[in-house]
């Protein structure tokens, strides 16, 4: 038996995964979210290590597993949180969060002092407010008498394999989410951490995610109710995790994921970057595998929102029923000249903005809300599809299909509509959990199931037939209609 432990946003989950590659049951237990300020958005380490003990306790239970039982144990989990650790191994402060938007400022003093090109020369990426060393510099700034007692910098997944084994390591997948690695050696750059005044001493040491990084001691057997000796992989970031999960190792199998927030993720067999820094560029979970992925903030997240504030109490199919007949009559996006821009949480890709908004425009009497809902669901595809350009306009060949996971897919509908504004074939994948799931196929080499974890993914990932994209002789007229807009509304 494999374990993958994925420490996202909302909880802990465990799930356990047979050597033939099928899921036994998943634990899962939730976690508080502070935020305290506003743009801030914190959580408590030792809350992840409650909920993950409480998710594998209750997955070994569901299925009958005895913790003796599990070969070996992968980790995944949300990435960029920045957690510090005093000389005594404590936690300095609560952690500060991949969607906290406090570190500005620290971006443009980064930008400065290394150079833009050098910046993303080396690191593939632009700095951005949630990843960990813009948030690691607004300590130094803001909190001198907490960065006095920094003696390790870890990432939240790391902290759950601390407190199983006892050792400090990392992913590279996740390393990369640090801004401090280089994207070509895979590992620390000592440029970036000098420039930044980093000590290379406070990062622990990098792994492909395979890697057996130690094994649970006691004290771990004993809270999460785990054997003692079981090996611990690297793991990897949730979104490179996620992607082994859905089957999309190998260049050419292209994913897209819509949660809260959507992402389009593409692996590569070199490193690829775009120059201006607008998508993310990590190494992928793998030896010898890279990865761009474009990440947009709200995507069902916007489709909650508009439903929590303007459409309450009405359910999401009857929504949707809605949405599909307005306008009158077929046309793939336009929506009788109503356009949403998704900017609800400010936008990573393609624009790198915390201060994005979002916005209806173009509402007459004749809009109902049929149509509101529909410019929702159009304009995230619309964002999706500026993600998904910005990726081709890298450098990386155009996807032949993109592997469809989340909530959107679902709705037959939203995923004709995906098909169509994103003008790809969308291939559905089965995938509860699917960070969890590319945790415990991490962990299939450690624990003798397989050796090759792409080989064991493509077997074990379940799709369903592809939706095809049909042509819409309006799309790119709506298409050039929302990309006017974010320039158009952002001094506003
Ligand atoms: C990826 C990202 C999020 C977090 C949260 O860059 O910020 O996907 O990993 O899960």
């Amino acid at each position: 038996m494999l374990l993958g432990i994925d420490v996202s946003t909302t909880a802990s989950k465990a799930l356990l995964l047979d050597p033939d590659g099928r899921v036994r049951g998943v634990g899962s237990a939730p976690h508080r979210l502070s935020t305290p300020r506003p743009l801030w958005s914190e959580q408590d380490p030792e809350d992840w290590w409650q909920a993950t003990c409480a998710a594998i306790q209750s997955v070994l239970r569901s299925t009958g597993t005895a913790g003796s039982a599990i070969q070996a144990i992968g980790l995944s989990g949300q990435m960029h949180g920045l957690v510090l650790l005093d000389s005594a191994g404590s936690v300095i402060r609560p952690a500060i969060l991949w969607n906290d938007q406090r570190a500005s400022a620290e971006c443009h003093m980064i930008r400065e002092r290394i150079g833009f090109s050098r910046l993303v020369g080396i690191s593939g990426n632009d700095a951005f407010p949630g990843f960990s060393a813009p948030k690691l510099l607004w300590v130094r700034h803001h909190e001198p008498e907490n960065y006095r007692r920094v003696a390790q910098v870890l990432l939240p997944k790391d902290y759950i394999r601390y407190r199983l084994t006892g050792h400090f390591a990392t992913d590279r997948a996740g390393a990369g989410g640090t801004l401090l690695l280089d994207l070509h050696t895979r590992d620390w750059s000592a440029d970036l951490l000098s420039a930044l005044d980093i000590p290379a001493e406070w990062l622990p040491p990098t792994h492909e995610g395979p890697d057996i990084t130690g094994t649970t001691h006691t004290d771990a057997a004993r809270h999460a109710g785990l054997g003692v000796g079981i090996p611990v992989v690297a793991g990897a970031g949730d979104q490179a995790a996620q992607a082994v999960g859905v089957g999309s190792v190998h260049p050419g199998t292209a994913a897209l994921t819509i949660g809260t927030s959507g992402v389009v993720f593409a692996p590569t067999d070199h490193p690829v970057s775009d120059a201006q820094g607008r998508i993310h560029a990590f190494p992928h979970a793998v030896p010898d595998r890279w990865h761009v992925m474009g990440v947009m903030l709200s995507a069902a997240g916007s489709l909650q929102w508009y439903r929590d504030t303007l459409a309450q109490g009405v359910d999401f199919d009857a929504l949707l029923v809605e949405a599909a007949s307005a306008p009158a009559g077929y046309c793939v996006a336009g929506c009788d000249g109503l356009t949403f821009l998704p900017y609800l949480s400010g936008e990573r890709t393609p624009h790198a903005d915390p201060h994005a908004r979002g916005a209806f425009t173009g509402m007459t009497l004749a809009h109902g809300r049929g149509h509101l809902t529909r410019a929702v669901l159009e304009g995230v595809a619309f964002g999706l599809k500026d993600n998904l350009d910005l990726l081709t306009a890298s450098g990386v060949p155009r996807p032949d299909s993109l592997r469809a996971s989340g909530g959107a897919m679902q709705s037959a509908f939203w995923r004709q509509m995906l098909a169509d504004i994103l003008e790809t074939p969308l291939i559905p994948v089965e995938a509860n959990e699917a960070a969890a799931l590319g945790a415990a196929l991490l962990a299939g080499p450690a624990g003798g199931a397989w050796n090759d974890v792409s080989k064991a993914a493509a077997h074990i990932v379940q799709t369903g037939p592809p939706i095809e994209p049909r042509n819409g002789h309006n799309l790119p007229e709506a298409l050039q209609r929302f990309r006017r807009l974010y320039p158009a509304l952002r001094d506003a």
